[in-house]
């Protein structure tokens, strides 16, 4: 019996002891990060991702649909469920993290303030600090029963992912003529007139994502490829790490390439596999 290799444990892992612990940070205290400090959003779908960024002193972990893409392998985030919503979000709150985490509501999930509710209550009882979705005052009353009911909002203006099939499939740039600036600009007012606390401009031309973070002094403006002048910035982490070579956005510049280091580590790992013994 070859002993030593059947034998061996792994250390437990034990759920109790607590992680690197942060002081919880709040919805109130990171709006108020406004104009001073800049916010630092990151995607977590996972445990350990969670644990790392958290340790990174990012300020909020966002549990995106962006999870159908880059983990469920889905075409685009059109497909994602509240159920898979929960289950990764299960995954980032046993981290136990300082960080703020929010969950966004699935495509379907808020199709009506009752539905809006109901949904964003799942999210909050699994542990979310704040939910998000997607759009301006075509889901204000989602948004204004969600905040009714207590839950925490963060909105997200400017290309709407959840909507790219009815845009032909592309990711559009928005705020580009008058008419869009115009409308991203009062999208942005009601929202902060609402009562919600942050809203992710993605796409939204630098110049008119600038106006909109200047002009709203009770909204926390967190841009994706928005250009600089945001009060915060999102990334999808796998776009930031590497994580999902086979397609990046032409905004992000990758600071490492782990898709490369796991094909490599892995791929030297199968090629010095110990050869098995001879058969009798
Ligand atoms: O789904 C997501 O990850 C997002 C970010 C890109 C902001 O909404």
């Amino acid at each position: 019996m070859p002993r030593g290799r059947f034998l061996m444990t792994r250390p437990r892992f034990d759920a109790n002891v607590p992680v690197m612990q942060r002081t919880k940070l709040t919805v109130d205290g990171v709006r108020s990060m406004k104009g001073r400090v800049p916010v630092a959003a990151l995607t977590a779908y996972d445990h350990p991702t969670a644990r790392l960024l958290d340790e990174a002193g990012v300020h909020i972990l966002l549990v995106g649909d962006s999870l159908g893409m880059v983990v469920l392998g889905y075409p685009d985030t059109t497909q994602v469920t509240l159920d898979e919503m929960v289950h990764h979000l299960r995954a980032v709150v046993r981290a136990r993290p300082g960080a703020l985490i929010g969950g966004d509501l699935p495509i379907h999930s808020y199709s009506t303030p009752q539905e809006a509710v109901a949904s964003a209550r799942r999210l909050r009882e699994v542990g979310a600090d704040f939910v998000k979705a997607e759009g301006g005052r075509e889901i204000l009353p989602q948004i204004e029963a969600i905040l009714a009911d207590g839950i925490p909002f963060c909105g997200h203006l400017g290309m709407l992912p959840q909507h790219v099939l009815e845009e032909g499939g592309k990711y559009r740039i928005k705020g580009r003529d008058e008419a869009g600036r115009q409308r991203l600009l009062d999208d942005a007012t009601a929202l902060e007139s609402a009562g919600v606390f942050a809203c992710v401009l993605e796409l939204v031309t630098p110049p008119v994502a600038a106006e909109i973070t200047r002009s709203h002094s009770r909204l926390l403006t967190i841009g994706i490829g928005s250009g600089p002048d945001c009060d915060g910035q999102v990334l999808v982490t796998p776009d930031l790490v590497g994580g999902f070579p086979w397609f990046t956005p032409r905004f992000v510049t990758p600071r490492a390439q782990t898709g490369e280091i796991i094909r490599k580590v892995a791929g030297d790992w199968v090629r010095e596999l110990p050869l098995p013994p001879l058969l009798p």
